[in-house]
């Protein structure tokens, strides 16, 4: 899937036909990019365990609310999973997977940022001006504080809201920062990436010697000086449990726990890279390394929700949309989610036909061919955008497609997509071609245009997006070599 960007494209496609892996360190842009925590199902093809006695318990039939648990996994691959056939050891994911639901066809934002943005707003970024990459450290950018947010309305309805891990919503003034967005409890990172084990961004890969340089570990409000050496999934496995060993059970807990890993720097502990000895290529085996790492870190998160007696009344989600917490949702903007509890609990038909990725009138346009002229008048086709709607996907402007990586852990066969540099507009059928190869906009104009009629509808409900310029006072140098607020 293409989502509004390549990184996606890279994704899904490596993702369905084979392996991601490397790509995550060769581009500067790819630092940002967020997989594998899914937005908003559009169907499930793949329920098992639906009706099993421990989802019985939940939703619908429950007299307790229910602890939730958030996972997060950041960067991750949709076949670096074990049950998808993957070489990669995820015991822990398997198994849990196999006792609950799994959505095998379901839609995430390319980068860090406005999955994040969408999951705490349950809204299209278009509807708040964040259309535009992703909220960079030295910029004063962030979730809008009239957003009202997942952790905000959970708290409201009776929830302890704990956060452990990556933010990367804002911090550049202290209203942005978790504590001040609905978490009672923070422990992590502010930024979108840094070393796993000296907790700096940038990390020692960096090669842009304009980047600022700073720590970037807090609990609650407080940096954290301590945890040099610490690897961070480590670090984060045992503050998740921490939290859930000390939390009063007399209310239902909401616990994100935005991982790092398993984004880039590819850095991993030794003892798990030995597991993977017989791969070749250091950067697989190190990817390897950290998602074996992360698996294990969510097995003992949900070994301490058993220890606690909390687990047979939690719903736990590994990447995948939050929306059927339709609690209350009291007062929000019109929420772009839709309430899919039905769809996972029972297989009923999703709600949802149509996701909108994103329009970006900031991304770099593509020159307007004569022949897009046909379509011109219903949607500029040189600016960036993508839809899917039903088994539909069109994409339009200049979308740099990535290509499609084969199977298999050490070798590096890469297909590139064939596309002349003034392209600027792609159909898909995502039920016959879920990897995005075959572009059909010539042969089916007429779905094309009703495609450029919907971006058109959608485009019109936009704000414009919001992209201040560097600011040099966050400059970790002026802070005692701290990232955080500087206004
Ligand atoms: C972190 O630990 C490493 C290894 O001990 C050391 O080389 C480095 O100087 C430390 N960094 C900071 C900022 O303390
Ligand atoms: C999981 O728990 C075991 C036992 O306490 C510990 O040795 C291991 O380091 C933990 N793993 C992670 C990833 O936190
Ligand atoms: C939440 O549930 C109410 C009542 O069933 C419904 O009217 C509303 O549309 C739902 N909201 C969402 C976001 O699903
Ligand atoms: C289409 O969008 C591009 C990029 O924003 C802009 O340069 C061009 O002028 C627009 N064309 C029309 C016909 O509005
Ligand atoms: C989206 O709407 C804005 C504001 O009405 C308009 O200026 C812009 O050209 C539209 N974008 C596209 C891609 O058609």
């Amino acid at each position: 899937m293409q989502g509004q960007s390549s990184p996606v494209v890279l994704f899904l496609r490596l993702c369905l036909s084979h392996r991601k892996v490397v790509f995550v360190c060769t581009l500067a842009a790819a630092l940002f990019v967020t997989i594998q925590w899914a937005m908003i199902p559009l169907d499930v093809k793949h329920y098992e365990g639906a009706r099993s006695e421990r989802f019985g318990a939940v939703p619908g039939h429950r007299t307790e609310k229910p602890n939730i648990v958030f996972i997060l996994a950041d960067d991750y691959g949709w076949n670096d999973i074990g049950y998808h056939n993957s070489f990669i050891r995820t015991p822990n994911l398997d198994r849990l997977a196999s006792e609950g639901v799994k959505l095998e066809n379901y839609y995430v934002q390319p980068i860090c940022s406005p999955s994040r943005e969408q999951l705490m707003t349950g809204r299209y970024q278009i509807h708040y001006g964040l259309q535009h990459s992703v909220i960079m450290c030295d910029r004063p950018h962030g979730l809008p504080l009239d957003e009202v947010t997942l952790p905000q309305r959970l708290k409201e309805n009776g929830y302890s809201t704990y956060m452990v891990g990556k933010w990367h919503l804002g911090f550049f003034r202290k209203e942005y920062m978790p504590l001040q967005r609905g978490f009672e409890r923070f422990f992590g990172y502010l930024t979108g990436g840094e070393d796993y084990w000296t907790h700096r961004k940038p990390s020692q890969f960096s090669k842009d010697p304009s980047e600022f340089h700073g720590l970037d570990l807090r609990d609650q409000d407080k940096p954290v000086l301590d945890q040099n050496g610490t690897y961070s999934t480590h670090l984060f496995a045992r503050k998740a449990i921490e939290m859930i060993l000390n939390h009063d059970q007399s209310k239902p807990m909401f616990l994100y726990l935005p991982f790092q890993a398993v984004h880039g720097p590819l850095e991993a502990p030794e003892e798990y890279k030995r597991i993977y000895e017989d791969i070749d290529n250091s950067l697989v085996r190190t990817y390897a390394a950290m998602v074996t790492v992360m698996d294990e870190a969510v097995g003992n998160v949900t070994g301490a929700l058993k220890h606690r007696g909390m687990w047979r009344n939690t719903i736990l989600i590994f990447s995948t949309g939050e929306h059927f917490l339709n609690g209350s949702t009291g007062e929000t903007k019109p929420l772009d989610g839709f309430d899919v509890w039905d769809t996972i609990s029972t297989g009923a038909a999703s709600p949802r036909k149509e996701i909108l990725h994103n329009i970006d009138p900031l991304k770099p346009s593509s020159p307007l061919q004569s022949s897009h002229k046909l379509y011109g008048d219903i949607f500029n086709t040189s600016v960036y955008a993508a839809l899917r709607s039903g088994d539909w996907k069109i994409l339009t402007g200049s979308q740099d497609r990535g290509g499609w990586k084969h199977e298999g852990p050490s070798h590096n066969l890469f297909d590139k997509p064939n596309d002349p540099p003034e392209k600027s507009i792609w159909l898909f059928n995502i039920r016959s071609d879920p990897e995005e190869k075959k572009d059909l906009s010539d042969s089916h104009p007429g779905i094309v245009q009703d495609m450029l009629i919907k971006l058109a509808e959608y485009n019109k409900t936009a704000v414009s997006p919001f992209w201040p310029p560097r600011d040099l006072r966050a400059n970790p140098a002026l802070h005692g070599d701290l990232w955080g607020p500087w206004l």
